[in-house]
Parts: C-alpha cells; structure tokens; sequence
C-alpha cells in the first residue's frame, strides 16, 4: 500500500517459495483485510486511547489479525501466534491485548463492508446513494467465477453452471480454475460476464480484419478469434503479452501478436473493426482487486483519462470509412467513459455512436439512453452481481 503496488503484482513478488496452500491463504488474508478495512480500522480506533497512525506496524498487524479472526474464522490461537512475533521487539502487549479483547467482547463486522470514503463521495455524486449501497454489499464477499467458452459446450456440461448468455457460465466461487474439467484443453477461461461485452457487440467477423489494441492478457483477443475475426493484438507490455501468447496456445485459438506502444505504433493498412480496451483505474473491477479502491486517486483517474483521450485520437485514424470502434473501460468513473466519448465526439463530428440495442445484450441488462453499455454495481445482483463497464460503439465516417 505504502508503494501503491497493486495487490496481484505485490502478492506475487511476496509469495515465491510458498507452497500453493500457503499462496493461497497469504492472499486471502490480504484480500479480506483490504475488503474489509473501513470497517477494522473503526474497531481498532474504537478500542485505542491514541489513534494509532495509518502505516505503523502494529496497525498493520492487527487489521491482518483481524481480519483472520472476524472474516475467515481462523482460529484465535493460531491468529494470535502468528501476530505476535510481526511486533516482537515492538507494541506486542498492545496488540496482544486488543486482540484478547476482540475475543472477549465478540466483536463483528457489519453486514456490508464500508467503501473508503473517499470512494463513496466520488460514486454518490455520480451515480448516487443507491449504487454505492449495491456497491458496498458487493465489496463484501469476492464473487462467482464467470468462464467464457470458444464454442458453446454440449447438453449436460456444466450442469451445475448458470447460463447467463451464450458462450457463458457462472460457477460459485472459491474453486481451483486449473482443476476444473477443461482447463488444459482450453475451451474456455476466466473473464466476467462484464468484460465479455464489448467483443459481443462486434458479432460474428467473417474473417475480416480487427485490432484488438491493449489486448494483454487476450480474454477479448480469444472472443473475438472465436467469433471468426482476422485478429491483431496488440499491447505495450511483452510481460502481459507473453500471457496472452500462452492464453492463445491454451485455447487453439489464433491472432497475430504485436508488441506496440498505441502511442507511436502503427498499422500497415486501415482495418474493419478495433476493440480498444483502454487501460484505466479500473475502479469497476473492485470486487476482484479489492486493492483497487484504496489505491487510486483522482489525480490517477485524470491521467487515464488524458492517456485514453490520446490512444482514443490514435486509433481513430486506423478505421476503413465506416468501420466500428468500439471503446471498453473497466471503470466507474464517467471521465473514463461517458465524459470521454462525449468529448470525441465534439471534436470529430463525422462519427456517430451505433446505438446498442436491448437484444444485442444479456437478460438484465440493458443500453442507457445515450446507446452504451454502463455496467452498475447492483446488476444481476441475485444472480451474483457484475463488474462495472462502460462499452461504447461508435462508427467512423463513412468517406
Ligand atoms: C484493460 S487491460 C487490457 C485487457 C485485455 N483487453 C483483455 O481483455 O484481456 C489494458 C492493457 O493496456 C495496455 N497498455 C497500456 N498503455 C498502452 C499503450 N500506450 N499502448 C499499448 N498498450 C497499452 C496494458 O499493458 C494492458 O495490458
């Protein structure tokens, strides 16, 4: 946190050389702690006669702490074991002594774990009260397991899976992907129902040609081959690309793969169609990155915003005269869609937006007034909720 690393790239410097189990549980420790820390931190603050500061140790160590006691039910002995060595030398009686203390007085959690404040204020003034209630219930417990399949499976698979759309199945959380039936021969893989959108709405590609700009690590380059696209993929990063490579070898699937820089890279000729999944804060995907909303600042989002505006411009001038673009964000920020597509749209006149029809979309879901997809904290909620989008389709002059 004090580096304002995200937690995936954190947890895997941290975890080399631990067994999986140990892998795994080092970061649901830290996951539960992140999800649940408004509300740890109130408890912390309400049991202590001095605010102890934000990055001292020993608060660290109690909000891990807690964390096992009140959210994963590890047990007290073991919770209290491995804290106290972290303060040896250090406030060890303070933190033995809340600790003891949260055990006798039985302390709980709400029922909803607190958005930071910040985060609340930002999300009522966009969206109001009501959303950011939805999105606090679905902060609280990590979500289902949303797969994506290159062709539909037979009758009888994945019995127990929901079916939400076609090529789509949602299974409980909490399951080992790589055990799953399938895995190693790759006819489907992970990506929420959300981020599956935006290659929905470029339909079936009849081997015409797309880009897929900022494709690492391939979930929308797979759909998109899947649906018979003459695919490009290109991404700044050969870490992520390298991921993206071995997605393609897993899945049989094929798309040309290209390191570029959106900035300065170019194509060689005008394509059909380009998906541009823009990198961002990517706020609307905090039920699974549950780091995301205690990292990112405004100033953040204003530089995603200034960047997407750039690879927006760019790859505006890579169309055929009428081809679609189609611009993706994972946020739940309007300066990453809304505001952004509203500000192409004043400066490049000839474009339209090509309007999202209620049919193009999953039961439940549906376009705004202005033709987008905005994906809301709150949707599908009894079916086990979804990440925040916002997908625009927009069509390029016609000549
Ligand atoms: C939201 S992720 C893409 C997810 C991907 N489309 C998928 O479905 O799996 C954004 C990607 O943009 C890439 N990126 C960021 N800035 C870039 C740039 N200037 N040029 C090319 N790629 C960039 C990042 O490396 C990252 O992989």
């Amino acid at each position: 946190m004090r580096r304002g690393d995200p937690l995936d790239i954190a947890a895997h410097a941290a975890t080399q050389g631990l067994a999986p189990a140990d892998r795994a549980f080092a970061i649901a420790i830290v996951s539960e702690t992140l999800r649940w820390m408004v509300d740890i931190d109130a408890l912390i603050d309400g049991a202590t006669e001095q605010v102890l500061p934000d990055d001292v140790k020993s608060r660290a160590v109690l909000r891990l702490a807690l964390a096992q006691l009140l959210v994963l039910r590890t047990p007290p002995h073991a919770v209290v074991a491995t804290a106290l060595p972290l303060v040896a030398g250090g406030p060890r009686r303070l933190v033995h002594a809340l600790l003891s203390r949260a055990q006798q007085e039985e302390w709980s959690l709400p029922e909803s774990a607190n958005l930071p404040e910040a985060v609340a204020e930002r999300w009522a003034a966009q969206w109001g009260d009501d959303i950011v209630a939805a999105a606090a219930a679905a902060w609280s417990a990590p979500p289902p397991i949303d797969l994506s399949f290159a062709s539909e499976p037979g009758e009888g698979e994945w019995a127990e899976a929901a079916k939400l759309a076609p090529l789509h199945r949602r299974l409980p959380r909490g399951q080992a992907v790589e055990a799953m039936p399938g895995f190693r021969e790759g006819g489907w893989w992970v990506q929420d129902l959300a981020a599956s959108l935006p290659a929905r709405l470029l339909g079936e590609g009849k081997g015409r040609t797309l880009l897929d700009l900022c494709a690492a690590p391939g979930g929308k380059t797979m759909q998109l081959a899947a649906a018979g696209w003459d695919v490009v993929a290109v991404d700044a990063s050969a870490r992520r690309l390298a991921r993206l490579s071995d997605n393609l070898a897993r899945t049989g699937l094929s798309a040309a793969v290209v390191q570029g820089d959106i900035r300065t890279w170019a194509p060689d000729a005008p394509v059909d169609a380009i998906l541009l999944d823009a990198p961002c804060s990517a706020t609307g995907i905090f039920r699974r990155h549950p780091d995301v909303l205690h990292r990112i600042e405004p100033r953040q989002i204003e530089e995603m915003a200034a960047l997407q505006a750039d690879l927006l411009v760019r790859a505006s001038g890579w169309l055929q005269p009428g081809g679609t673009l189609i611009y993706a964000t994972c946020s739940l920020e309007r300066a990453e869609g809304e505001d952004q597509i509203a500000a192409f749209l004043d400066r490049n006149p000839g474009w339209t937006v090509d309007r999202v029809e209620a049919g193009e979309l999953p039961a439940g879901i549906a376009p705004d007034g202005d033709g987008f997809v905005r994906t809301l904290p709150g949707f599908l909620t009894e079916a086990g909720g979804l990440d925040g989008f916002f997908v625009a389709r927009l069509r390029a002059p016609s000549g």
